[in-house]
């Protein structure tokens, strides 16, 4: 039986890591006037993940002239401590990492109730099943398809049955979460990564290294048409 193609267009995150930090206004403006949907900020302490990046005073400053949600992805140890300051600095969603915690559902009750969305994030290593007991806390399920830390590393493709595994999980559980790939999403597999059941697409390096970053951010949104 033939069946219908149905169009998967997902969600578009550029990955602030990768702009231009000497021209962030007009980077901001960039994807406020282009086709993405978030802005993706990459908070790194220099003790879960080898870099450190900014924290929420930066966040705080390009919060006043983005017009698009914040989607804030926290690699630092202890998260549970800055969850009211991020939620100050202007994140709407809030994601920590799985690896991270020892109280992880309570944390992520803890950002819902500062009324943000909740994030979790899986390291590559990490089954997806271990969060299946919580996906029905978890507004966003961030699948690492990298090693956090740097952008423009090589997608793992590994990442694909994750990202099969953890559709079932929420499906099963009839649950509402989105499922974000972060890490080395490109033009060419941005269509495999949305059919295997993607929801939100991180993109540093293949927007901010482009020659017309609107452009790649347009040409990403159309993959899953
Ligand atoms: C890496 C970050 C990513 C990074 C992605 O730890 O979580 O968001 O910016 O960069 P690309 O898209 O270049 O792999
Ligand atoms: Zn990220």
């Amino acid at each position: 039986m033939l069946r219908h193609k149905h169009c998967n267009m997902a969600l578009i995150a550029p990955s602030m890591l990768s702009a231009d930090f000497m021209k962030l206004g007009a980077e901001i403006e960039m994807v406020n006037n282009s086709e993405a949907d978030w802005f993706h900020l990459d908070v790194m302490d220099g003790r879960f993940v080898p870099n450190i990046s900014y924290g929420m005073s930066i966040i705080a400053q390009m919060k006043k002239m983005a017009r698009k949600t914040f989607d804030v992805h926290l690699m630092i140890q202890e998260p549970e401590k800055y969850l009211q300051e991020f939620k100050n600095a202007g994140a709407d969603y809030l994601t920590v990492h799985y690896e991270n915690g020892y109280h992880i559902h309570r944390t992520l009750t803890s950002i819902k109730a500062l009324g943000m969305k909740a994030g979790l994030a899986i390291n590559p290593h990490t089954p997806v099943d271990m969060v299946a007991d919580i996906i029905h806390e978890v507004d966003l399920l961030l699948v690492m398809s990298i090693n956090p830390g740097f952008g423009g590393q090589k997608f793992l493709p590994l990442t694909y049955n994750k990202i099969r595994r953890a559709k079932e999980i929420i499906t099963q559980a009839g649950a509402g979460t989105l499922i974000e790939i972060d890490g080395g999403v490109t033009l060419d597999n941005a269509v495999d990564i949305i059919g295997a059941g993607a929801d939100v697409l991180v993109a540093g390096n293949t927007v901010f290294a482009s020659a017309d970053p609107a452009e790649t951010i347009k040409r990403l949104k159309q993959a899953g048409k």
